[in-house]
């Protein structure tokens, strides 16, 4: 049987500063939150710096690489402003996601296969730099190949879709995809690619995809963030960390 390494969890902030903007105020701080998380057990912290700066700011990239002891994991698209950004901070991981301006949340995995040559030259200076570099992807094969051929280290699953037919009841739609998953995570995993999966993920929904052995990292921020409004973000991390481990035991 294959032995289930231990699951990482980033706790993505962005939404506490979702809330801070929903009103212009300096509160509630995202490094705050990143401090809780820490105390909670998060390994990791994500934030996305989004080209419309809707929740995460540029100040808060550089509040959290001074604040944080946690390794930082920044989201981000493919731009060269973003590249720069990232060359300017380096944070210990960059995770590339699609990103398109009417979007209410990243709403599918990246085109690598169709994009081959810019992403790989995209990435390329990243690797370089020192920075552990993710992709975010759906879970075609083409994608996965096209992940390993240019040399990300990770590939990150989207498992909004999984989440979204949970949500709608649609359970045999939902075990369709979950299927898939764990097949794209075997796949990726025996390309050399670390799996880590993320996006929608709850209470109800994690456990399955904590179970996958080759996942390494799972990435949740929605649900943590309005579940901390009822019980408080320590607990609602904690109880995250309960579950994952409880899938993994
Ligand atoms: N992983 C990636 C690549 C994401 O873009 C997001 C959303 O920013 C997440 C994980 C976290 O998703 P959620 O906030 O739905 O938990």
């Amino acid at each position: 049987m294959q032995t289930l390494g231990k699951l990482r969890l980033g706790v993505n902030i962005d939404h506490v500063a979702t809330v801070r903007n929903a009103r212009g105020a300096a509160y509630p701080d995202p490094v705050r939150a990143a401090r809780l998380a820490e105390q909670a057990g998060a390994d990791g912290i994500t934030a996305h710096l989004r080209e419309d700066r809707r929740h995460i700011s540029d100040h808060d990239i550089e509040a959290l690489m001074a604040a944080l002891n946690l390794p930082l994991n920044l989201e981000m698209a493919a731009t060269d402003e973003m590249q720069a950004i990232a060359l300017r901070h380096v944070p210990h991981a960059v995770c590339i996601v699609p990103e398109n301006r009417q979007e209410v949340t990243t709403e599918g995995g990246l085109d690598v296969a169709r994009q081959e040559n810019r992403l790989g030259d995209f990435i390329a200076p990243l690797r370089e730099a020192g920075m552990r570099v993710s992709l975010f992807i759906g879970h075609e094969t083409e994608q996965i190949e096209a992940a390993a051929r240019i040399g990300a280290a990770v590939v990150e699953l989207h498992t909004g879709a999984y989440c979204d037919f949970h949500y709608a009841g649609e359970e045999s739609r939902r075990d369709t995809e979950l299927a898939r998953l764990a097949e794209a995570a075997a796949l990726a995993h025996s390309l050399g690619l670390e799996v880590h999966a993320g996006h929608g993920l709850t209470y109800d929904t994690v456990k399955q995809v904590a179970a996958f052995p080759e996942v390494m990292e799972l990435n949740i921020g929605h649900f943590l963030v309005g579940e901390a409004i009822f019980r408080g973000l320590e607990s609602a991390i904690s109880e995250m960390r309960r579950l994952m481990e409880e899938a993994r035991a």
